[in-house]
């Protein structure tokens, strides 16, 4: 009997250690709210890893301490066919965000995706320029799976017969509210490798773990007050004359302009890259950029990191380079030092000790047929895949260190990115050019710590022109990518003067702009924010997709309705753009009063409004109280003495404090305390007078100070 029991309780014990059983995690707390579990055996590469994340702990402690999300207890994960099963649970009616920089679709429940970083494709499958595997809950709390693999996720699609939650079973014969996708209570994922880092963020709402996760990542990026001006990237093959003749024309005309984008043909040889100037067409390019830089414009320049047997680096970066070729350039492989230290030296000597500004980061993203394949091979042992993955992020965090050095700031475009790129002076741009999906991308990318610019290239009618160019100055990059169009921001005469009033309000609201990137850095809240992400939104419209028929909707299904036409750039400012043929359009309003930006009318409270196409203008709403300070509608950002006056509006009724935040603007000085926040007061009292005031301080580059009361 004894022997029987001993022998059964050997057998269960072995069951146990063969037979993986579902485990919990082991949460550890890393700051205050941010919890990580590490599953099975964690890998040497991962995202945040090549991010270099240093989380902003104090400003983590300043945002308070929330409590484990209970809900989050009962996840599971399990190693398998080598590769990590997770299982996290999902309540009724909780929406799911992020998941990727997604160019159609906001709410992420009920959708499946391979997270791979590819030329998005037109769909929103995974296969993205950041496809961050971090999504958000509106129940407050986010999930990172810090993994540098193609991770399969099901965000809410899968249903398990052990289901706490199941849904009913339904009859398709008889109910009319029968769904092709029966309600998951919980997100699965799929990681191809024998363990993984899992991260929990939370927060008293979606905005709130947003906010950790980007002050985890060492808060947002704060560009150079040049970054927030207005860029012009000039056609392929431009001469150096070529292009201060362009820059000259926007001068002349009255255009705003900040800093320069060469597109390929600055160097002697592109795809792939010599990384050194051309000496026809650049004959001296430490002048041609002092030139530009008296005029106060920065330059950028354009390259992909695919090294060209012409470059002076080519033979020593040959064992640090990858068995494949992009475009039979070498690919380096930049987890050795020495690739990162060749690339260094030779882009310190010929561009940043030149006076270049920053890059645009090409081709770091696909498409497949262009990149190595999965099967080639790295010298760091890493896996194509895992290096696919990083590609983009290495190369932002190599490149920011070398500006970070100098201790000047750059602010530069790049097309791959993933985790841990809050703190990355970098915005993502593509090739996909549809409008509205370029503005569903910049509402999601405040979900997942990158930014996005709707880049405007050329357009068919001067309609679309205007359009384009009103969303790109209410991005974080106001661009004109005129590479092989040579498109200028005047082509369409009839609109010129609307498209040069619109870049005058982008340098206007320099002030504001500039205070909300700080909030990013210093609070972790996006610049540009989805709806879903605002206090006092709410819209849960549920609607069937498409009519019942045979062939393109036989299986009917009942979808969340997503807003994304419209979002906040910053605490005051609704952005609902139009669109080339759009008559009218709906605005959905949060909460409390809101007024028109351009006259201070009142316009609706939490409501949705119809307004008309008014061509002249992007429709831009502000909040009761919002507070814009603005400045004059210069044709460059300030330099670094520069002190500039301040109008400050306010609109509405109450009362409020806005807090403006200045430093030089260029170097990171900000980060051993040279910098300000001024509180701009407005006190509105009961018999309707209203009055504003500021004291300031250091670091305030500003005088002539003005108050405008718009709804007055
Ligand atoms: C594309 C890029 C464009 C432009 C072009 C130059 O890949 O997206 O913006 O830079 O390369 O060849």
């Amino acid at each position: 009997m004894k022997r029987l029991l001993l022998s059964t309780v050997f057998l269960l014990l072995v069951r146990t250690f063969l037979v993986a059983q579902p485990a919990g995690f082991k949460w550890r707390q890393l700051a205050p709210g941010v919890w990580k579990a590490d599953v099975g055996k964690v890998e040497k590469i991962s995202p945040l890893g090549v991010a270099g994340v240093k989380p902003a702990v104090e400003a983590l402690k300043k945002l308070g301490s929330p409590s484990f999300p209970t809900w989050l207890a009962e996840s599971k994960s399990e190693l398998s066919d080598g590769k990590t099963y997770l299982r996290f649970p999902l309540q009724r009616e909780e929406q799911l965000f992020g998941l990727g920089l997604n160019f159609k679709s906001v709410q992420q429940r009920g959708r499946i995706k391979t997270l791979h970083v590819d030329h998005y494709n037109g769909k929103d499958d995974g296969r993205t320029h950041a496809p961050v595997p971090f999504y958000v809950s509106d129940k407050g709390y986010g999930v990172l799976v810090n993994s540098a693999r193609y991770i399969t996720v099901y965000a809410g699609t899968g249903v398990r017969k052990d289901s706490k939650n199941p849904p009913k079973e339904m009859d398709r014969n008889s109910q009319k509210d029968w769904d092709a996708q029966p309600y998951s209570d919980a997100v699965e994922i799929l990681v191809p490798s024998l363990g993984t880092e899992i991260f929990v963020f939370a927060g008293n709402n979606a905005m709130e773990v947003v906010q950790r996760y980007n002050l985890y990542c060492g808060g947002g990026t704060l560009p150079p007050k040049w970054g927030l001006g207005f860029t012009h990237r000039t056609p392929t093959l431009f001469s150096d004359q070529q292009v201060l003749k362009e820059v000259a024309d926007f001068e002349a005309n009255g255009y705003p302009l900040s800093f320069l984008g060469l597109e390929p043909g600055w160097q002697t040889k592109s795809y792939p890259n010599s990384f050194v100037w051309d000496s026809q067409r650049y004959p001296n390019p430490k002048q041609f950029l002092d030139n530009l830089l008296q005029k106060n414009i920065r330059a950028n320049l354009w390259i992909n990191p695919y090294v060209s047997s012409h470059a002076p680096i080519f033979k020593d970066i040959q064992p640090y380079t990858a068995s494949h070729t992009v475009w039979v350039g070498q690919v380096p492989d930049f987890n050795l030092k020495p690739a990162r230290d060749l690339y260094k030296g030779l882009f310190t000597e010929k561009h940043l000790n030149l006076g270049v500004s920053g890059y645009k980061i090409d081709e770091t993203d696909g498409f497949d047929n262009w990149l190595w394949p999965d099967v080639a091979k790295f010298p760091s042992g890493f896996s194509a895949e895992q290096v696919r993955q990083t590609y983009g992020l290495q190369f932002q965090k190599m490149s920011s260190d070398w500006f970070r050095e100098k201790n000047t700031r750059t602010y530069g475009l790049v097309r791959a990115s993933n985790a841990g790129a809050s703190a990355m002076p970098y915005v993502i741009y593509n090739d996909y050019y549809n409008h509205q999906d370029f503005i569903t991308a910049l509402i999601n990318s405040s979900f997942i710590g990158v930014l996005w610019t709707p880049e405007a290239r050329s357009s068919a009618t001067s309609e679309e022109w205007l359009r384009r160019m009103q969303t790109v100055c209410f991005s974080p990059m106001a661009m004109l990518n005129a590479w092989a169009d040579g498109t200028k921001p005047w082509t369409f005469p009839d609109v010129a003067d609307q498209v040069k009033e619109v870049m005058q309000l982008r340098m206007q609201l320099l002030p504001y702009l500039y205070t909300t990137f700080a909030q990013y850095h210093f609070e972790g809240k996006p610049p540009i924010r989805a709806m879903n992400l605002v206090e006092g939104f709410s819209f849960k419209e549920k609607t069937v997709e498409g009519k019942l028929n045979s062939t393109d909707n036989p299986y009917a299904q009942a979808v969340k309705k997503d807003i994304k036409d419209q979002y906040m750039l910053g605490d005051y400012l609704l952005v609902a753009p139009l669109f080339a043929g759009e008559k009218s359009r709906k605005v959905i309003l949060p909460r409390g009063k809101w007024y028109d930006f351009y006259t201070g009318k009142l316009v609706g409270e939490g409501e949705t409004i119809e307004i008309q196409n008014n061509l002249e203008k992007i429709p831009l709403f502000v909040k009761d109280g919002g507070i814009i300070p603005m400045t004059l509608p210069m044709l460059h950002t300030p330099r670094k003495e520069e002190v500039l006056p301040l109008f400050i509006r306010h609109y509405g009724t109450k009362s409020n404090t806005f807090n403006l935040y200045d430093d030089d603007g260029e170097t990171f000085d900000y980060e051993r305390d040279a910098y300000a926040w001024t509180a701009l007061t407005v006190t509105t009292a009961a018999d309707g007078k209203t009055e504003g005031r500021h004291v300031a301080g250091k670091e305030f580059r500003y005088k002539d100070v003005k108050w405008e009361f718009m709804s007055r």
